[in-house]
């Protein structure tokens, strides 16, 4: 008889990266020291990575490979999720190296191609190498085509190659293209692996088990019931020492171009036939090609640049004071659009996406809110406080699902006021949720695409901003919002105008 408990279908058991390397580019930027370095290491700690795993680090600075391994543990021991456990480290410092060059130097190339080779000879890698392109995407072009002439994205019959890129893919639909010719001249489309970090969130993740696991949402997830969405990123924080980048893409090609328009994708799609790449990829795509922008783009926008000021006890600077930012920068660091879906589950439904810097508090959330029932059978003094039903995906921080719904208030009127119904990952299950960048880098590893984005995913989200972006670009420069608030006046004003208001997570 069949063991249940041994059902090879069971995809629950831990997955396990065959031998290889992760080749990084640009190690001593932000991401590699705070994100990815700290996830290889989380992911070795979990048992996740083969012995045979090797982390080269190429970038301009004059490191020996020891500076390099110390860079690496001074990120784990900053940033990592797990425990620091020196078995853990010295199995992975084992396969440090580290490659100095410039981006566009040959000769480091082929220093990289000799390294990955030992690498293969010593460790045991198998010919398997993946290139993280964690540098300036202008720098995309001369890395791609180095690693072609270098013979390091040759695929073997019996070994891969991968490149793993980091948006912006491009800042327009022309640029996406051109990005993705590039990477097609020398990649396969198998062997392109588009993060976009959002899709490894936990929570992010849940929105399609919430909607297809269950009986009770779907039938409600329509036009008949819903009468809009709001997807909220909100920031905290200012852009840090990140203006180089920053000054000139602003929030809506940072945030609403990928992230965003994912979290639609994933909350207004059809079910897939499978969780399959193909299948879920597919939905992703449809839905985003039925996305439209409403024709007047000047009252379905709203853009802003956080001023300086008080913000939880603390005085910070305004955006234009931010170091490395130009002193007429009209960079929006508040961007929010309404779009409308055009099918029929959602027709005349307005999704609102928001996102900001410096905004009140930091959240991620995606909020259904509920028509009014058709018929309410109380004293309008008894409804006063009710609102609208509203089912709220906390992506996070306090990851979970709040479901807001009228109840009776004690007492002997049938007075009926919101009330919330929860669930929090904390509460729920016992293990923390691993890091976006563990389960990426790790589907990379294994070759698994489902929480890739497509690039006819990414040029789908330029099709719908770069309207916007253009009308932008013609009109007055964004407003001034205080730091610590919830963005400027023409937010409020937008949603005002279909008589909604944003929430206040
Ligand atoms: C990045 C953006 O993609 O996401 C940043 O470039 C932003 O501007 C960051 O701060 C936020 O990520 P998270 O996971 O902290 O919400």
């Amino acid at each position: 008889m069949n063991n249940p408990l041994r059902d090879p279908r069971d995809r629950r058991l831990p997955r396990i990266a065959g031998p290889c390397s992760l080749v990084i580019f640009g190690v001593t930027g932000d991401l590699a020291r705070r994100k990815l370095m700290p996830a290889i290491y989380d992911l070795a700690n979990r048992g996740l990575l083969p012995p045979g795993f090797a982390l080269v680090g190429f970038a301009r600075r004059d490191f020996a490979t020891q500076d390099f391994a110390q860079i690496v543990h001074d990120a784990v021991r900053e940033h990592a999720r797990t425990p620091f456990n020196e078995d853990t480290w010295q199995q992975l410092a084992a396969g440090i190296r580290y490659v100095t060059g410039d981006l566009g130097d040959p000769s480091a190339f082929a220093a990289l191609n000799q390294t990955v080779a030992t690498l293969d000879a010593e460790l045991g890698t198998g010919g398997n190498h993946a290139f993280y392109l964690s540098i300036p995407p202008g720098m995309f072009p001369t890395v791609v085509e180095q690693l072609k002439s270098s013979g390091l994205s040759q695929q073997r019959p019996d070994a891969w190659r991968r490149v793993v890129v980091e948006k912006p893919f491009g800042h327009d639909l022309a640029s996406a293209q051109e990005l993705n010719r590039t990477l097609g001249e020398v990649f396969p489309t198998g062997s392109v692996f588009r993060i976009d970090h959002y899709l490894g969130k936990e929570t992010v993740q849940n929105i399609l088990a919430l909607r297809f696991a269950n009986a009770m949402f779907e039938p409600v997830w329509n036009s008949n019931f819903v009468d809009h969405v709001q997807i909220t990123m909100a920031e905290d924080i200012g852009i840090g020492g990140r203006a180089g980048y920053y000054d000139g893409i602003g929030a809506a090609r940072d945030v609403i171009q990928n992230h965003l328009l994912q979290l639609l994708a994933l909350t207004a799609m059809e079910e897939p036939i499978s969780f399959d790449a193909t299948h879920v990829r597919f939905e992703k795509e449809k839905i985003l090609q039925a996305v439209v922008l409403p024709d007047d783009l000047a009252t379905s926008t709203a853009r802003g640049q956080y001023a300086g000021g008080w913000q939880g006890g603390e005085l910070v600077a305004g955006y234009h004071d931010e170091s490395g930012v130009l002193p007429d920068s009209s960079t929006e660091t508040y961007a929010a659009v309404k779009l409308l879906v055009d099918t029929r589950r959602w027709a005349g439904v307005p999704f609102y996406l928001r996102t900001g810097k410096r905004l009140a508090r930091r959240v991620t959330e995606i909020a259904v809110v509920f028509k009014r029932a058709p018929h309410l059978p109380f004293a309008v003094t008894d409804t006063r406080e009710l609102g609208n039903n509203a089912l709220v995906i906390r992506v996070q921080p306090d990851e979970g699902v709040t479901v807001r719904f009228g109840s009776k208030v004690p007492g002997t009127a049938m007075e009926v006021r919101d009330v919330s119904m929860d669930f929090g990952y904390g509460e729920s299950f016992t293990e923390t949720s691993p890091e976006a960048y563990e389960r990426l880098i790790l589907d990379v590893l294994l070759g698994d695409p489902p929480l890739f984005p497509r690039h006819e995913e990414v040029e789908q989200s330029w099709r719908i901003l770069d309207p916007v972006l253009e009308f932008w670009a013609h009109h007055d420069k964004p407003a001034a919002y205080a730091a610590g608030t919830w963005g400027p006046a023409s937010a409020e004003a937008m949603l005002a105008r279909d008589g909604r208001t944003w929430r206040r997570p």
